[in-house]
């Protein structure tokens, strides 16, 4: 629309393109795995107007026209570009319209509902793959213990050693957060939980460094010591999430390392307010997580209904273990009560087109995004709306992709993003050919995967 880059966005209707390969084969098993989730609860409920309410939505999920007005300030606006985007169909539209508008469609199903209002029919996976990526928790968990321990036992170091020390870290627990993407429940149509967790380990996320193929880390840490250097009292770091489970847990370790070491005084966490592309967080998401690991034992050694399946049984948490959540509860909820770590929700993040339109749409909210020293956006689907979701040539410089949010906005950005779409820009001249490889079709099949990785930063002070 008017404040939209003028590049192409990706479309459907392109064959070389992973939006067509999603639209042809993950839409289908999302809504079926939807479809699936709501008949489930409908046959766990004894409520005769409710079944019937449940068996309604399904009907209504899956269809492409103008969105029934649920109450909310966006509506107007997803029908607004449906009407000029003439009468699209699922294989002939902006990707990145589509998608949002699919599962916009699918939270005006439920608020409209009365039995339903804030039934999330993703929430049963979101869990179950948290709880499945166990071993990498806990090994986190484990990690993040000893290294507050560090950081408060500072010996007889130099100050140059104390800050040496700390921008590997702040390095480190970036790339955490980072990889922690790669993940997420959307990929799950291609993924085995042991494919998860085998990419959620350490050694795996060593190996991975090699893989970001954009690397603005540096500059991210620079600003945010020269803030802490300038004395300044006051120190927002906002993180735009993405995923809930493994890379909201990250997440947090990172902010808790942002605080812990002073880097920032303050971080604001930005869920979405309604069920969005399958593992995005919502609040509740946070809340589950804490409740989790305010009492670990339970949520990990009960056997989940495909374990009693399948005749296995999980292995209690040692007390180690248990101690080492239990710090990392303590740490995050002692940050929370304090005021130190914030949820803000804003309609903005679900609307159905690019971050171009933040200035105009949001400026409320763009105003309280010039306040941070840095805002860090988590994940695919963020960066394709920070970039409109064009088709650049992917030498283009992040700063001129980002256009109103880049140099000049105000807004400091970092992008955190493991590579699963086509849009991808500040690359090195020749990367995007190498990478092809041998293949010719024009399909850049290389960044769909999450294999590979961009942090980019743009400075807009
Ligand atoms: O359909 C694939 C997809 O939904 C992409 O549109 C999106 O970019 C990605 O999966 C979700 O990834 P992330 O959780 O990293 O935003
Ligand atoms: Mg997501």
């Amino acid at each position: 629309m008017e404040f939209d880059t003028k590049t192409r966005p990706s479309y459907t209707s392109d064959k070389t393109s992973f939006a067509y390969i999603s639209a042809r084969d993950r839409w289908p098993v999302i809504l079926t795995g939807a479809i699936d989730d709501v008949h489930r609860a409908v046959s766990e409920t004894t409520d005769e107007e409710k079944r019937t309410e449940g068996k309604r939505i399904v009907e209504e999920l899956a269809k492409l026209n103008p969105l029934p007005d649920d109450g909310k300030p966006d509506i107007a606006s997803y029908n607004k570009e449906l009407e000029q985007l003439g009468s699209p169909s699922w294989f002939n539209i902006p990707w990145l319209y589509a998608e949002c508008y699919l599962y916009r469609r699918i939270a005006t199903a439920f608020a409209l509902s009365s039995h339903w209002k804030q039934y999330d029919i993703f929430a049963r996976q979101k869990m179950s793959t948290f709880r499945s990526s166990r071993p990498a928790v806990l090994e986190l968990a484990g990690r993040y213990h000893e290294l507050i321990k560090q950081m408060e036992n500072k010996g007889n170091k130099s100050q140059e050693e104390l800050d040496a020390a700390e921008k590997i870290l702040f390095m480190e627990m970036c790339e955490i957060c980072l990889w922690g993407n790669a993940t997420d429940l959307s990929l799950l149509t291609s993924l085995t939980y042991e494919d998860i967790q085998k990419l959620q380990g350490s050694e795996a996320r060593k190996a991975s460094e090699k893989n970001i193929i954009a690397n603005d880390l540096e500059a991210a840490y620079n600003t945010l010591k020269k803030a802490k250097s300038e004395g300044k009292k006051y120190r927002q770091v906002d993180i735009v999430l993405d995923n809930a489970g493994f890379e909201l847990y990250v997440d947090l370790i990172l902010a808790g390392f942002l605080l812990s070491s002073g880097l920032a005084t303050n971080i604001i966490l930005h869920p979405k307010a309604i069920p969005w592309f399958v593992s995005d967080v919502v609040p509740k998401d946070f809340a589950d997580l804490l409740n989790a690991l305010a009492n670990p034992q339970p949520f990990y050694s009960t056997p989940s209904e495909d374990e009693v399946a399948a005749g296995k049984t999980p292995t209690p948490l040692s007390q180690k273990e248990i101690d080492e959540l239990a710090f990392l509860f303590k740490t995050w909820s002692e940050f929370h009560s304090e005021g130190q770590l914030m949820l803000r929700t804003s309609t903005f993040w679900t609307e159905g087109g690019s971050y171009w339109r933040l200035p105009s749409s949001a400026p409320k909210l763009y105003e309280d995004l010039k306040e941070s020293e840095i805002v860090i956006f988590k994940g695919d689907l963020n960066y394709r709306k920070l970039t409109g979701d064009g088709i650049w040539d992917p030498t283009t410089p992040f700063t001129t992709a980002i256009g109103p949010l880049g140099p000049g906005s105000g807004v400091n950005v970092l992008a955190l993003r493991t590579c699963k779409a086509d849009v991808v820009v500040g690359l090195k001249p020749g990367l995007d050919e190498e990478l092809k490889g041998e293949d010719k079709s024009g399909k850049r099949e290389w960044a769909w995967s999450g294999k590979w990785a961009v942090c980019s930063f743009s400075n807009g002070k």
